[in-house]
């Protein structure tokens, strides 16, 4: 079926009240449904009532208490229609349903994992669960009354506030919960089970004491302090920045270890996959304490933006997503290194968004049609959301932005709104007409700016020529020309910016310049010397940058540049051309010529003390294999590619080696592990420099001794790395392998990177390793982080590998698709898009890939979601 944003249209029926009593039981849980149904103005009473179902079960169904002939409802599975309707416009329906936590391997709905009971409603779920108005416009009050045995779930939560609990008979009790705002059915949620938990309180600006709590595993409590710390910094940031406070008595969080994404922000009860909340130095990398607070903030962030005003319809589905992207990227900036942070979301977006925008996956910001909703959570409608969301601040400016979020929030709350909603508020804040701005909702695509330049010394002027172009995206043959911000800095030869004396063409204010036709120019006048220009300052806008801007001008700004993300963005353009010509020879046969240049930039870039670590070891960091793909566009070679990025790697390695080695000594640890930014900024670079070194040494003994020493996750997992990627074969890799087995192999999620770096390690040898740790006593696809960590980790981060030349990997790869797809059809369609750019390889490998997709599209009997990914993917 595919679904129109243009056929929106309300129901004829509200639900204002909806009572649920949960009779928990493993296998044969009774439901029961009490919902007040209000008929909209207007509607007739022979209008029938039309529930969704999805698996459901109907045991029992009255309206208004009574019982209806067979004549008066028909219910299957995936429907309840009630035909036989009182007359009155306000009546209640009481249905019963049961369903069967255990067996539900999709994750949606209520399932039952690891012992615990737990939701997940966001899209569909709820209907799994009883008929319901299953869509965000229908906004009820929720009681929800929990009765289950006290030994097998002791804690028992919902949404809002606990309001009673008692003892019943047969050893069972139960707990009674209100949650006083109104919320659509994605937000419920519910879990019950034996679980510890730390609490807290957070006391709000205007007085109000909230009770938080943190559930988890019996055992693990201590691992939940940062996210808990994390909450806590969430909940004051967003009265501050956003004046947001908290709306209910509690705040609850709980991680479970069977989550199909990474966390949901059910309305005062947050649900979380269990990577995004427990960590200890011992457990946990910078890396994953960075992702904690990230995703802690975002849901909690949710309570305004997605719950307090949610989506009409799941078009708008990053009215919610892209806002709270952005809302948890500002919040991270202000915790950590700005700068570092935002370098972190671009490499991101490049990363993940711009090859979806590229190929045959493509969808606007907003979709306007869908076949399965779960496959719209992409990077599109999250990051590039986000990304839209900041280039309005970028153009009205960080006072106007605020002055529109406060109307967004005064005008909406309470309301299931839209992007034409979210938009006029700015309109309306700052007076300005933002109607070509909404293109980014609507047009798919990366935009790419052609940008040439012209001094004139003997006028003093210089001329920025502006051209923007979008290619063709999937049911989008044509494209209108963006209002694209374009955050600039003109720099003299001393390094201090040039103030120009005026400036004529194309707008500028302050800045910023604002291209709104296809092609424009920008004419400074004034200009006494040359200038070498920064553009796209700070990542202003989701574009493409492609600038005729000569190398020299490229190193200068790589030393240069006043803003640390111009600095990487011109060093990231110079090595990536160089490493694209390298992959040009080595596919000629001949060996890729070194840039004594650039090897010495970036020696000098991490030397630099003045610098942030964190900053030097993203500048130190070479662009992936994939990133190289990426922009080199089609006819991909993937073995080309770690050939010429590997050369490039020994000859920085070799050339600095000295300055290497002593860089990597002074950044040794001393004192006790803290996960705070500048601490992860400073292991960073000194895990970015262990790879070099082995390589310029080549040989193990130092990551050998680095894992040895290790008193942290982030360096061991580092070294750990090298060993298994630099030195595969050889005995410390191996023994690392099985000191880490050892040491966590009673923790599946801490596995979870031994599982990674096996399967990332480069080269065709390692799908054997893949299909071996398939039979892995800890690995089983049933879990989503153990599918993404063996099968996803080999499919999207290792080029080499999941890319052989003879296409076992892709049939591999297709077998176990169809396998999860048996179980959990959502975890099998995100697996699945990393075969999206399957066009950009070379030919024999596309072949190899093509059929692999044909012949999972020509499977029986596959879900919707795969289906919908797979013909999409083949075009
Ligand atoms: N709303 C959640 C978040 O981003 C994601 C839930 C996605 N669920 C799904 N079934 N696709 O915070
Ligand atoms: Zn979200």
């Amino acid at each position: 079926q595919l679904f129109r944003l243009e056929d929106y249209r309300p129901t004829d029926y509200l639900i204002p009240q909806i009572s649920l009593v949960f009779d928990l039981h493993p296998e044969r849980t009774i439901v029961r449904a009490i919902l007040s149904i209000e008929r909209r103005e207007g509607v007739e009473a022979s209008a029938p009532l039309v529930l969704d179902g999805d698996d459901l079960n109907l045991v029992a169904l009255t309206v208004n208490g009574a019982a209806l002939g067979d004549n008066g409802y028909q219910a299957t599975p995936e429907r309840l229609e009630i035909t036989q309707l009182p007359e009155q416009d306000r009546f209640t329906v009481e249905i019963v349903t049961e369903i069967n936590p255990t067996t539900n391997r999709q994750l949606m709905g209520l399932y039952r994992s690891s012992g615990v009971y737990c939701t997940q409603c966001e899209a569909e779920g709820f209907r799994r669960i009883t008929y319901f108005l299953d869509r965000p416009d229908i906004l009820s009050i929720y009681t929800v009354r929990i009765e289950a045995s006290e030994a097998e779930a002791p804690v028992l939560l919902s949404n809002g506030n606990r309001q009673e609990t008692g003892d019943l008979a047969d050893g069972r009790h139960f707990a009674v919960w209100h949650d006083p705002h109104p919320k659509p059915s994605y937000l419920f949620a519910l879990v019950a089970g034996s679980l510890g938990h730390i609490s807290d309180s957070f006391t709000t600006r205007s007085g109000r004491k909230v009770d938080l709590a943190i559930y988890v595993e019996h055992g693990k409590e201590p691992r939940a302090l940062y996210a808990m710390d994390a909450l806590k910094r969430s909940m004051k940031w967003d009265e501050e920045v956003f004046g947001r406070e908290y709306d209910l008595e509690m705040f609850n969080v709980v991680a479970v270890s069977d989550f199909n994404m990474g966390a949901m922000e059910n309305k005062g009860l947050n649900v979380f996959n269990d990577k995004y909340v427990l960590a200890d130095a011992e457990t946990a990398t910078d890396a994953d304490y960075a992702g904690i607070e990230a995703v802690i903030a975002h849901e909690y962030f949710h309570n305004w933006t997605g719950n307090r005003i949610t989506c009409r319809d799941w078009f708008q589905l990053c009215l919610k997503e892209g806002l709270t992207v952005f809302r948890d990227h500002e919040f991270s900036a202000d915790q950590r290194s700005r700068a570092v942070k935002r370098i972190a979301e671009v490499k991101t977006l490049r990363a993940h968004q711009f090859p979806e925008d590229a190929g045959p996956l493509a969808h606007p910001v907003r979709p306007r049609r869908y076949r399965e909703i779960n496959n719209f959570y992409t990077a599109t409608v999250y990051e590039k959301g986000s990304e839209v969301v900041r280039m309005i601040r970028t153009i009205l400016g960080p006072e106007l932005f605020r002055k529109g979020m406060d109307l967004y929030f005064e005008r909406h709350d309470g309301e299931a709104a839209t992007i034409e909603d979210f938009v006029r508020v700015f309109e309306d804040a700052s007076g300005q007409n933002l109607s070509q701005f909404a293109l980014w909702y609507e047009q798919a695509g990366t935009p790419n700016l052609s940008v040439s330049y012209d001094y004139d010394a003997a006028e003093k002027t210089f001329a920025i020529e502006l051209e923007q172009s979008l290619k063709a995206t999937p049911g989008q043959s044509r494209k209108k020309p963006m209002h694209i911000p374009i955050k600039f800095g003109l720099i003299g030869s001393d390094g201090k910016e040039i103030a120009p004396a005026s400036a004529t063409g194309a707008e500028v204010a302050a800045d910023v310049i604002h291209l709104r036709q296809r092609k424009e120019t920008v004419r400074f006048t004034g200009v006494t010397e040359r200038p070498v220009p920064s553009l796209l300052r700070g990542f202003s806008a989701p574009v493409t940058l492609a600038s005729e801007l000569p190398r020299d001008d490229l190193m200068f700004l790589a030393l240069n540049d006043s803003d640390p993300i111009g600095r990487w963005q011109a060093l990231t353009k110079l090595l990536t051309a160089k490493l694209i010509a390298g992959v040009k020879r080595v596919r000629g046969g001949k060996a890729p010529v070194i840039d004594t240049d650039i090897v010495g930039l970036v020696g000098e870039i991490t030397a630099d003390e003045r610098l942030d670590a964190a900053f030097r070891a993203l500048c130190l960091t070479l662009p992936g294999e994939s990133d190289i793909a990426r922009d080199i566009g089609n006819n991909i070679d993937p073995d080309a590619v770690l050939a010429s990025r590997d050369a490039l790697i020994k000859a920085i390695a070799g050339a600095h080696a000295r300055p290497f080695a002593a860089l990597y000594d002074a950044l040794a640890n001393n004192g006790t592990f803290s996960p705070d930014a500048a601490s992860a900024g400073r292991r960073a670079l000194r895990n970015s420099l262990l790879d070099y070194l082995s390589v310029a040494e080549g040989s193990p003994s130092r990551a050998e001794a680095q894992y040895r020493a290790a008193d942290n996750m982030t360096d061991r997992a580092a070294a750990l790395s090298v060993l298994v990627h630099r030195f595969g074969d050889s005995e410390s890799a191996g023994q690392a392998l099985a000191a880490f087995e050892e040491r966590f192999g009673g923790d599946p999620l801490v596995m979870d990177k031994w599982f990674i770096v096996q399967a990332t390690r480069p080269g065709a040898a390692t799908l054997d390793t893949v299909q071996a740790l398939m039979h892995h006593r800890l690995f089983s696809l049933d879990n989503p982080n153990r599918a993404r960590a063996l099968i996803g980790a080999f499919a999207t981060a290792n080029q080499t590998g999941f890319n052989r030349a003879d296409g076992a990997a892709y049939r591999f790869f297709a077998d176990t698709i169809l396998k999860i797809d048996v179980e959990n059809p959502q975890l099998a369609a995100r697996l699945l898009t990393a075969l999206r750019s399957w066009r950009s390889l070379e030919p024999v490998r596309r072949d190899h890939a093509r059929a692999a997709l044909a012949q999972i599209a020509g499977t029986e009997k596959l879900s919707a979601d795969v289906k919908d990914i797979v013909e999409r993917t083949l075009g």
